[in-house]
C-alpha cells in the first residue's frame, strides 16, 4: 500500500481529495472538494490590496473567505491600520476556517513583491452630495505613485482599479504604465450591474440571483447604463412583467445607488463595493472566463477608441481577454457614445493636471 503525494490525489469520481488515499481498490471515503477547485489556486497564489479602508478592507476580507490566495496583503499609509485590519481579520480564520496567511503593512511595497492580482481603493471616498469625478484633484496623484510603486515590486500583476474616479483612474492606469492593455481593468459596472439586480429584484418581488441584468458605459450617476432590454428573470425578459414606468424607476434607482448610500452613511458604501471587487479578483484569480462588465481600454469596440469605460468582457487568468458585443439598439448606442464623452471630459483634467 503506498499514500499518493497530494497532489496525485483523485477520489472515485475523478475528483480531487483532501485526506490520506491508499492505492488499493478500498479507496477511504474521503471528503471532496466542493465544485470550484480551491485547491491549486489558493495555494499558489498571492495577493495585495493597497487602501485599508472601508472597500479595501472588506475586500480583502471577502477574498481570505474565499481562499483566493495563500498569501493576501494589506497596505496602507496610516501607520497601524493594516496591520490592526489583518490581525483582526486573520483572528477570524479559526472561526471561519479559511487558510489564507493576511499581512498588514505601513507603506512598505516589498511585502507585496510577486503578487499576482493588486487591487487599487487608496484615496478619498466622496462625501453626501459629492460626485465621484470631484474626486479626481486628490486621487489621480495617490492612483500615480502607487501604481508606480505596486509594478515595481509585482511587475507581472493584473491591476484591478477601485479608487474614483474610476474611469479615469484606469485610463490613467493604462496611458502611464505602458503594460498590455488585457492586464488593467475598473470595478464598476459589476457593482452598479449588482445594484440594477437589487432593484430590479425588489420591483419584481423576485431573489436577486434570479435576475440577470447588466450595467456599461461609465461609473458615474449620469455615465452609467442600466441595460433593461437585456435584463431577464429566469430567462423571461423583464420588459414583458414591469410597465416601462416600473423600469425607468428601476433604471434611475440604479444609478444613483452609490449616491443614495453616500447620504445614508455620510461615506461612500463599502460592503457591495468589497464584495464586486472580490468576486472579480475570483474570476481572475481561478481562471473562470466569466463575462462581467468592467472598465476596459477600447481601442473602436462599442465605436470607441483611446478611453476606458465599461463593457463586457471575458475575465481569466491573465486579465480580460475579451470584448464581448452586446449588439446594443441604437437608443442604447446613443447613450453609449454620450457616457463616453462625459468619461472623455473628466480623463482631460489628467492632461491639464500634467498627470498623462
Ligand atoms: P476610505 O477612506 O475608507 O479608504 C481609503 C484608504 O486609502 C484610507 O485608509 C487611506 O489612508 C488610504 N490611502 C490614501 N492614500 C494612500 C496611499 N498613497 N497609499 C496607500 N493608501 C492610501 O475610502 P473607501 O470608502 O475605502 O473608498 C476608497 C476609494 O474607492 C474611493 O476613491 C472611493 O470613491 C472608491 N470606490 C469605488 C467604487 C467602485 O465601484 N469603483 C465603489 C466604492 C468606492
Ligand atoms: C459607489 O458606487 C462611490 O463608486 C462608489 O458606491
Amino acid at each position: 500500500m503506498y499514500l499518493i503525494p497530494p497532489k496525485k490525489r483523485h477520489g472515485p469520481t475523478g475528483k480531487k481529495v483532501h485526506g490520506l488515499a491508499y492505492t488499493s481498490a478500498f479507496l477511504l471515503p474521503l471528503r471532496e472538494v466542493p465544485n470550484k477547485s480551491t485547491f491549486n489556486h489558493r495555494n499558489m497564489s498571492k495577493i495585495s490590496v493597497i487602501g485599508a479602508g472601508n472597500v479595501g478592507a472588506t475586500c480583502a476580507n471577502c477574498i481570505a473567505q474565499k481562499e483566493l490566495a495563500s498569501e493576501l496583503v494589506l497596505l496602507d499609509i496610516k501607520e497601524g491600520v493594516s496591520e490592526g485590519k489583518a490581525m483582526d481579520m486573520m483572528q477570524t480564520a479559526a472561526l471561519l476556517g479559511f487558510d489564507t496567511r493576511i499581512t498588514g503593512v505601513t507603506s512598505d511595497y516589498t511585502k507585496t513583491a510577486g503578487s499576482d492580482v493588486v487591487v487599487i481603493t487608496s484615496g478619498i471616498p466622496r462625501k453626501p452630495g459629492m460626485t465621484r469625478e470631484e474626486l479626481i484633484g486628490i486621487n489621480a496623484g495617490i492612483v500615480k505613485s502607487v501604481i508606480g510603486s505596486v509594478l515595481q515590486y509585482s511587475p507581472d500583476a493584473v491591476i484591478v482599479m477601485i479608487s474614483n474616479p474610476m474611469d479615469t483612474m484606469t485610463y490613467l492606469s493604462v496611458k502611464t504604465t505602458g503594460l498590455p492593455r488585457t492586464r488593467i481593468i475598473g470595478m464598476g459596472g459589476l457593482l452598479d450591474s449588482s445594484r440594477f439586480k437589487y432593484y430590479l429584484s425588489a420591483a419584481l418581488g423576485a431573489a436577486p440571483t434570479d435576475v440577470t441584468g447588466c450595467v456599461i458605459g461609465g461609473h458615474g450617476d449620469t455615465t452609467m447604463i442600466p441595460l433593461t432590454r437585456l435584463a431577464t428573470y429566469n430567462g423571461v425578459p423583464v420588459s414583458t412583467l414591469l410597465d416601462s414606468a416600473a423600469l425607468q424607476q428601476v433604471a434611475a434607482d440604479t444609478m444613483v445607488g452609490g449616491a443614495t448610500l453616500t447620504k445614508l452613511l455620510g461615506t461612500s458604501a463599502w460592503y457591495a463595493p468589497g464584495a464586486a471587487a472580490a468576486t472579480l479578483v475570483e474570476a481572475i484569480i481561478r481562471d473562470e472566463k466569466k463575462v462581467m462588465p468592467c472598465c476596459v481600454y477600447l481601442d473602436g469596440e462599442y465605436g470607441q477608441k483611446d478611453i476606458c469605460i465599461g463593457v463586457p468582457v471575458m475575465i481569466g487568468r491573465n486579465g480580460w481577454e475579451k470584448i464581448l458585443d452586446y449588439k446594443l439598439d441604437d437608443a442604447e448606442k446613443a447613450a453609449f457614445a454620450k457616457s463616453a464623452e462625459a468619461v472623455r471630459k473628466t480623463n482631460s483634467v489628467l492632461h491639464d493636471m500634467k498627470l498623462i
